[in-house]
């Protein structure tokens, strides 16, 4: 078990090149259950990335905003959206607004992208719509992290089409498992059908409680599922993180020493060095 205290000392791998002409890895933050800290994952692990000199686009894929307010993005700020991207041809390099942290955008949402999974369907190469969108920008970023809304519809489809990888948090309680097996199957049905690079880079737990017993169950019973995809790093429940985006602030800013900024710090690092070890398998 980490540290998940420990001062901003994790392994990040600052010696890996920046992507420069190479492409962005496409990140999918999936899970089609609500509330399982998707959103907090997505808006954390990127603020992480961008501290460590990556530069990273957050795409709020869910209605909801949730990342576009956790980001501190007023409704304002808001007038061309991931819909825009999605059904009016307006390209990402539009769509994306910088954040006040430096080298992280966010392409915003606004409730229109609820009607969308209604209107994509009427439309030619529905389920491609997000990754042709994301071709253009790909240079100019090294991860693009896609926040979904709790659903396996069209935008969860859009965005495990487009991706090379998928993170799934999980919340450390009783119905964790539940619904699992019906994600892998979706991501394993994408990889034969329209995407065939994809691949679950990792789940993470998320609202660990360590004085409910519960919670060490429930880590214990997905850790037996998923083995070593697993991240070694768990996420606490914390209060910090749950105030952070009231005030439009990833935790890692709202409250850099708190349990659950430094847990997203430890994951970050897990995250990049899963990375290199894909891109030095891809090279062997
Ligand atoms: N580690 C944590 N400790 C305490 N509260 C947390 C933590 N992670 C997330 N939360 C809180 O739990 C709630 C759900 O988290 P979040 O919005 O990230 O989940 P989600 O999966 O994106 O939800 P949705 O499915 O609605 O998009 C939020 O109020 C969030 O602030
Ligand atoms: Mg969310």
């Amino acid at each position: 078990m980490h540290n998940l205290t420990a001062p901003f000392d994790a392994p990040i791998d600052h010696a890996a090149p920046l992507a420069g002409a190479a492409d962005a890895r496409i990140f999918a933050i999936v899970n089609q259950k609500g509330g399982v800290g998707k959103t907090t994952t997505a808006v954390n692990l990127a603020t992480a990335l961008a501290a460590v000199e990556k530069r990273v686009l957050l795409i709020d894929f869910d209605p909801q905003g949730n990342a576009s307010t956790g980001l501190g993005i007023t409704r304002q700020n808001r007038r061309v959206t991931s819909y825009d991207v999605l059904l009016a041809d307006v390209s990402v390099a539009e769509a994306a607004v910088p954040t006040p942290i430096p080298l992280l955008s966010l392409v915003p949402s606004s409730v229109d992208l609820s009607g969308a999974e209604i209107e994509l369907v009427e439309v030619s190469g529905r389920e491609f719509r997000l990754r042709k969108a994301l071709e253009g920008v790909l240079g100019a970023y090294d991860y693009v992290l896609i926040d979904c809304p709790p659903s396996l519809g069209l935008l969860t489809l859009n965005a495990l089409v487009a991706a090379h990888a998928v993170l799934v948090p999980l919340q450390c309680e009783f119905y964790a498992l539940e619904g699992l097996s019906h994600l892998v199957r979706t991501v394993e049905r994408i990889k034969r059908s329209l995407n065939p690079g994809l691949e679950i880079q990792g789940v993470v737990l998320t609202m660990f409680d360590k004085r409910n017993i519960l919670s060490d169950l429930v880590a214990a019973d997905v850790r037996g599922h998923f083995g070593d995809k697993v991240y070694d790093t768990v996420i606490p429940r914390n209060v910090r993180t749950s105030e952070a985006p009231s005030h439009g602030k990833p935790v890692l800013i709202y409250d850099f020493r708190s349990a659950g900024a430094q847990a997203y710090i430890h994951l970050a690092s897990e995250v990049l060095r899963r990375e290199k070890a894909h891109r030095d398998q891809v090279r062997a």
